[in-house]
């Protein structure tokens, strides 16, 4: 068959106004697939701000709720909370504890905001003061992440979540097994309704900077690349980690960071069509964009609108960003 080119076929006509534009439009964000990040920590009244993260703040468990109803008011599709405690230990204790943070901020926002998601991140780096994401041992030569100590601990913790009223978990530790060991806890304790949202492709990012600053869950010594994966490895590697997660009952996967990761983003909404898929704009992201807009060389609004549209074409369901309140603004 002969495809016929210019002058018969001209592009532009699909461009000519912002009416045809529209209508062939694919890719259309909505507030009811962002999910927002949350600080929390202990006390009353209080609002810290994060500086590498303009408009992102450290919340007491009160603010927190009047900023969740907020977050319900502009139909986003939910919020992700993030504790920082009031002492950290070495096993993170307060993570596991019916009286912690999370369970403390779940119940505040349930209060201003009944209907809204909650979805708690599961991990242990800003509990324990050493900063890593699960307790520590000699693993040959070296101080790491205790693999299968850590699974245990996973499941007390979620399942502290799901009973101060977590709508969903997330496990963001990339610890082998996580999400089977999170599974059996949650069915053991009559959770088996309650969906896993597995970071099952998280690389080991520079781009964690500010978020660390923001969750104060930095390593104290080392580093995250004996868990989190090496930004060079194959992208079959990021399908085998989310093929496990899904073997072993994540309902939905993510992949993160997303802008430096389309094509992972893109590889696994190929393979797995049937499977919602997550990104996570992450604190970098969003602060060089901050940084840049703030001297006046980007336009935020415009920026991040393009950024996201980029992720949802390559193929994310749904995005995690610090931009979620400004996108549901920008979108009304
Ligand atoms: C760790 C965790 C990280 C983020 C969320 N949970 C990264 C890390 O410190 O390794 C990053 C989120 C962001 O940068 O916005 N469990
Ligand atoms: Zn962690």
């Amino acid at each position: 068959m002969s495809v016929s080119g210019f002058p018969t076929v001209r592009m532009r006509r699909l461009r000519y106004n912002p009416a045809i534009r529209q209508l062939v439009r694919r890719t259309r964000l909505s507030p009811a697939n962002l999910i927002l990040p949350l600080f929390v920590r202990p006390g009353e009244k209080l609002r810290r701000p994060i500086g590498a993260m303009p408009g992102n703040f450290q919340l007491s468990p009160d603010l927190l709720a009047e900023e969740a109803a907020q977050a319900a008011r502009l139909g986003l599709g939910g919020i992700m909370l993030f504790g920082i405690p009031q002492t950290k230990d070495p096993l993170g204790s307060d993570s596991t504890s019916p009286e912690g943070i999370i369970p403390q901020a779940i119940r505040a926002v349930r209060q201003t905001a009944p209907e809204l998601l909650i979805v708690t991140d599961v991990c242990f780096c800003e509990y324990t003061d050493h900063g890593h994401c699960g307790p520590l041992s000699k693993i040959g030569q070296r101080i790491d992440v205790d693999n299968d100590a850590t699974l245990k601990l996973l499941g007390q913790q979620a399942v502290v979540h799901a009973q101060a009223g977590a709508d969903m978990v997330a496990p963001s530790g990339m610890i082998d097994g996580m999400v089977g060991a999170i599974r059996q806890a949650l069915d053991a304790a009559g959770y088996q309704h309650l969906p896993i949202m597995s970071y099952a492709a998280k690389y080991a990012s520079a781009m964690y900077g500010p978020f660390r600053e923001a969750a104060e869950s930095a390593p104290q010594f080392g580093d995250r690349r004996s868990y989190q994966m090496d930004p060079a490895s194959s992208a079959g590697q990021a399908l085998r980690e989310i093929e496990l997660d899904l073997a072993e009952g994540a309902d939905i996967v993510m992949v993160k960071p997303a802008l430096c990761y389309l094509d992972i983003i893109r590889a696994a909404s190929e393979r797995w069509p049937g499977v919602p898929l997550a990104a996570y704009n992450v604190s970098g992201e969003f602060s060089m964009v901050k940084a840049a807009a703030a001297n006046g060389w980007l336009d935020e609004r415009a920026v991040a609108l393009e950024m996201l549209t980029a992720i949802k074409r390559a193929g994310a369901d749904i995005i995690l960003t610090y931009w979620a309140k400004d996108v549901a603004n920008w979108l009304a």
